[in-house]
């Protein structure tokens, strides 16, 4: 009797997740002096702009928002930048999944990788997902 009450709250708390809309602002800092592209992909599979990270301390950010966010994964890729300054190679990527509303903050560090370092009310899995802000 008393587990059918305990699956009856996850099944209803499993419900509220699924069902809730996403807003979280996504925070990339780098770290390095070095050039890199970083796109976004959000979890509705919409690319953000190529972002130019070309000093360490720079810092750019989008919105995220949609409908059940953490049914697909929120992408993060960095890329070279050729000496035409067009897009080069990918050099990493990063998924999770990611939903709620707050903050998620990107570290982009030397060699062109990416992580989560920190975050705010936005619930995280499937990934190193940094600590709680
Ligand atoms: C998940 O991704 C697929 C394919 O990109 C897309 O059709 C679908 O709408 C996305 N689901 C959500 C909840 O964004
Ligand atoms: C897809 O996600 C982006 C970023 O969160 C958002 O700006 C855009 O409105 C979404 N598009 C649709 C069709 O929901």
């Amino acid at each position: 009797m008393i587990s059918l009450v305990i699956k009856l709250c996850i099944l209803t708390t499993l419900l509220f997740i699924i069902t809730k809309a996403c807003d979280f602002k996504v925070v990339i800092v780098s770290s390095t002096d070095k050039d890199y592209f970083v796109q976004i992909k959000a979890p509705n599979g919409t690319a953000s702009e190529l972002f130019h990270f070309k000093k360490g301390g720079q810092k750019e950010s989008l919105q995220v928002t949609g409908e059940n966010c953490g049914l697909n994964m929120t992408t993060a890729n960095t890329y070279k930048v050729n000496p035409d300054g067009t897009r080069g190679q990918r050099l990493h990527q990063t998924k999770a999944m990611l939903d709620g509303m707050g903050l998620v903050r990107y570290s982009l560090i030397a060699d062109g990788q990416i992580m989560i370092d920190s975050r705010a009310g936005v619930m995280c899995a499937f990934a190193i997902c940094g600590g709680r802000g």
